[in-house]
């Protein structure tokens, strides 16, 4: 398994704890930046991560930004990419079990890195339910089809 991580400076505080759960299950981690808590422009950073998901080059992704949303938002705009942000250990959950989230976004403003942990670890082992969401999910993919050139 490998993971694509990219963040802005607002995210970067939430990334060593995000890689050392992903070192501790062996995960190949591919780190896209940003390295420094100079300001940068989040979607230069969702765009890699997406693409490396989108493209088969990491199986997931890893955003982070003050919020998740700004990243999320810019992820989300590549096709196949379902980027979710959580914020409590419930919406890590969920984000996979119900919505098989391929990246997983979050706040550095928003929750503490050890938080952070916990939530990716949450995220990485539930299962994706299957079922009628997965009804839901290709009609998420209907609509990138009828949008997305
Ligand atoms: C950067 O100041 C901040 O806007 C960004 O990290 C993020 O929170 C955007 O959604």
């Amino acid at each position: 398994m490998k993971i694509a991580i990219g963040c802005d400076h607002g995210g970067i505080v939430l990334k060593p704890a995000v890689i050392e759960v992903l070192k501790e299950k062996n995960i190949e981690v591919e780190d896209f930046g940003c390295y420094t808590e100079e300001s940068v422009d989040y979607p230069d950073f969702a765009l890699k991560v997406a693409e490396a998901v989108s493209q088969g080059k990491a199986d997931l992704g890893i955003v982070l930004c003050g919020t998740g949303i700004g990243i999320s938002i810019a992820a989300n705009k590549v096709k196949g990419i379902r980027a979710a942000v959580a914020h409590d250990m419930f919406t890590a959950e969920m984000v996979k079990r119900h919505n098989n989230a391929n990246i997983l976004a979050m706040g550095g403003r928003v929750v503490s890195p050890e938080l952070a942990a916990q939530m990716t670890r949450k995220w990485l082992e539930t299962e994706f339910e299957g079922g009628r969401h997965t009804n839901r999910i290709n009609k998420i993919s209907a609509i990138e089809d009828k949008y997305f050139k």
